[in-house]
């Protein structure tokens, strides 16, 4: 281990009071979490703590200019106990690239590593057992000196927390193309998981709402023309038996899942394109009778199938996504790949003891 972690345990887990039958989603929050602040350009007092609240000052830069991003990832068990993580290099990657574009500065990847590994290791009891359940993984740094003015920060928080989640049985969605508000355009922030990404998205979704629809779908912010994703998933079709998923733009997340599913549908034999994709090419298709599936990728979720989409007043229905479907699949496989039941062809699972880690 590079990096000298100290480790505070709490006196009493909380662990018996969880009902690993019935576990709401992110609203229960392991033991521990790890904090190191970033003070006079270095990371320092890399720790785990029990998890508690923060004391933050009125001042404090995240709360007026939202200086701060975060990452969602998940720990799984495998069939034998272990617990393991799905390709924690690149969430570690995918924040630094969210902090570039927020004048965060990077943190050493395996200062992110060890830290995942050696908190998830610490509340491995935390991760329920059954496929498809997980700990969920919430790593995010915000800006904290305290000043008025608009700079960027020179102290952060970096901080991970953890949660077990129950299998996420996602009902089909319906969405809402949206054509009055954007989440990103090329050039924005739409590309950085950003937290005011996400405010921005919150009143969008509202009045998606209020229609009667689970999500917005966002389309470009220029010309309203080019599909996007869809609230924290990207988003796939098949079209004609090719699996079809908007090319990253610079204003779409870069979906760790979403690289998983295309690599895996290939591997499977299926053509997987990445490439612009206009709402009008998905309402023709419907039309000709060639859409023939909608489904959204991310983390939390992993593959949610879309049974209706709306645009210009218009409500396209999607068949129902049968056992033989491609979303079907595609969930199969991420779920079998983090319980270790399906073989890990790419070696994207690394269990948590990982020796890799010893020799960081
Ligand atoms: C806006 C947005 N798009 C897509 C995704 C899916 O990304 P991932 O598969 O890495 O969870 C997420 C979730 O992180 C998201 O917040």
């Amino acid at each position: 281990m590079k990096y000298d972690i100290k480790i505070t345990k709490v006196k009493e887990s909380r662990l018996p009071q969880l009902d690993f039958d019935n576990i709401p989603f992110g609203k229960v929050f392991s033991d521990h979490m790890f904090v190191a602040n970033y003070e006079n350009g270095a990371w320092v007092n890399p720790r785990i703590e029990p998890f508690a609240a923060f004391q933050i000052h009125p001042a404090s830069m995240v709360l007026h200019y939202g200086q701060s991003v975060f990452e969602g990832m998940k720990a799984s068990k495998s069939l034998h106990g272990k617990p393991m993580l799905l390709r924690p290099d690149m969430h570690a990657k995918r924040l630094n690239a969210s902090g570039a574009r927020m004048c965060i500065p990077e943190i050493p990847e395996d200062l992110f590593l060890e830290a995942v590994h050696t908190l998830v290791d610490l509340d491995k009891d935390w991760i329920p057992p059954k496929e498809g359940s997980a700990l969920y993984i919430r790593p995010y740094v915000y800006a904290t000196d305290e000043f008025i003015g608009v700079k960027p920060s020179e102290s952060y928080t970096f901080c991970i927390f953890t949660g077990p989640v129950g299998p996420y049985y996602a009902k089909p969605v319906r969405l809402l193309a949206e054509e009055t508000f954007v989440r990103a355009v090329k050039g924005g922030t739409g590309e950085a998981k950003a937290a005011g990404n996400y405010a921005a998205s919150l009143l969008p979704a509202r009045l998606a709402q209020s229609k009667g629809f689970d999500q917005v779908m966002w389309l470009d912010g220029n010309e309203f023309k080019y599909v996007q994703e869809v609230g924290t998933m990207n988003i796939f079709f098949v079209i004609d038996g090719k699996v079809v998923t908007p090319a990253t733009d610079g204003a779409i997340l870069k979906g760790i899942t979403r690289y998983c599913v295309m690599d895996l549908l290939r591997d499977k034999g299926y053509t997987v394109e990445e490439r612009p994709v206009t709402i009008h090419e998905v309402m023709e298709a419907h039309a000709a009778g060639t859409l023939q599936e909608v489904f959204g990728t991310g983390t939390a979720a992993v593959v949610s199938v879309v049974e209706a989409i709306s645009y210009q007043g218009k409500v396209i229905e999607i068949a129902a996504a049968g056992p033989e479907s491609i979303s079907t699949l595609a969930k199969a496989e991420i779920d079998g790949l983090r319980s270790g039941r399906i073989e890990d062809a790419h070696n994207w699972v690394v269990p948590v003891d990982s020796p890799a880690l010893i020799n960081m």
